[in-house]
């Protein structure tokens, strides 16, 4: 997958960027272009013995279970900082599937890109292979205390939720799809996530800890006892993870 993504950047970045409409700025014609999350691109096992991944694109706790396992997931985390060069990005978000279920992501979460040196933020939701939307009447700002929450209704419809926990305000929506989850993955993630048909240049967002996370269904889990998910591009590891109880912090290195 990571090398589809590759090839399609080669063939698309051209055109992509002819089609800039000249005047707008880059930031400007990227946040008419849909941020798009998508399913883990899993890699080789880390460690022959861990419980830790490598992906091209998810850093963070994945649940693994059978199907119908999980029906919702939620947890808070503080809104960071990123840096980087212009358009640089990362995305913090909880959701159910899209890793050995790939085929529906149940998701919501807050992007953060530099945008000329200043960071701008964004918050979403997506019921993948859907595009994401993004919820207005919620402005994110560094250092704001962030709770996201999904709940699976049923496998076609659910709720996603962004509250302000530093000011009480929320945001919600409900959404559908004809892409079936199956409850087999819960996890709290930082993505480096495609916009158009390649992946952003990845921010550095220094640290995310989702604290209070947990994972409901059938049972209740913690990022505890997970598989740990480090991103890997071009042989190089850009995250470090680690949970404690109820908490997972996905590190830049
Ligand atoms: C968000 O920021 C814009 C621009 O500063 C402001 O007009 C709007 O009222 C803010 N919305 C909320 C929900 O705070
Ligand atoms: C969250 O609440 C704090 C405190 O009122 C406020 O400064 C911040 O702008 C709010 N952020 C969002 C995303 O609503
Ligand atoms: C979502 O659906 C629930 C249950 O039907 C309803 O109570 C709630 O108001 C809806 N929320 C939004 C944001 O439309
Ligand atoms: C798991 O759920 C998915 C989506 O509903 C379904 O397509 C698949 O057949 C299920 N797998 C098993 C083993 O039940
Ligand atoms: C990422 O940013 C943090 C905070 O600004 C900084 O301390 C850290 O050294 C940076 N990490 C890398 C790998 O550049």
């Amino acid at each position: 997958m990571l090398f589809n993504v590759a090839l399609f950047s080669t063939l698309l970045l051209a055109p992509a960027v002819l089609a800039v409409p000249s005047g707008l700025g880059p930031g400007v014609a990227r946040r008419r272009e849909s941020h798009h999350s998508q399913v883990n691109n899993r890699l080789e096992q880390a460690g022959a013995i861990s419980n830790t991944q490598y992906s091209g694109n998810w850093a963070g706790a994945i649940w693994e279970q059978g199907n119908g396992t999980f029906n919702s997931v939620t947890g808070t985390f503080t809104v960071p900082t990123p840096s980087g060069s212009t358009g640089a990005s990362a995305a913090a978000w909880v959701g159910i599937d899209g890793d050995t279920c790939a085929s529906a992501i149940l998701q919501t979460g807050i992007a953060f890109t530099v945008e000329s040196g200043q960071p701008t933020y964004s918050a979403w939701c997506e019921w993948y292979p859907a595009p994401s939307s993004t919820f207005s009447g919620i402005n994110i700002s560094a250092g704001d205390t962030i709770k996201l929450t999904v709940t699976a209704w049923t496998a076609t419809s659910g709720t996603t939720m962004i509250a302000n926990l530093s000011n009480g305000q929320t945001v919600s929506k409900n959404l559908t799809s004809s892409a079936p989850l199956c409850g087999q993955n819960a996890e709290w993630i930082v993505e480096d996530y495609t916009m158009g048909s390649s992946l952003v240049s990845f921010a550095n967002f220094s640290t995310v800890t989702f604290t209070n996370a947990v994972a409901t269904g059938t049972g209740t889990y913690t990022p505890s006892g997970a598989t740990i998910s480090d991103i890997n591009q071009n042989n190089q590891v850009l995250t470090s993870v680690w949970t404690s109880g109820s908490s997972v912090t996905i590190q830049y290195v």
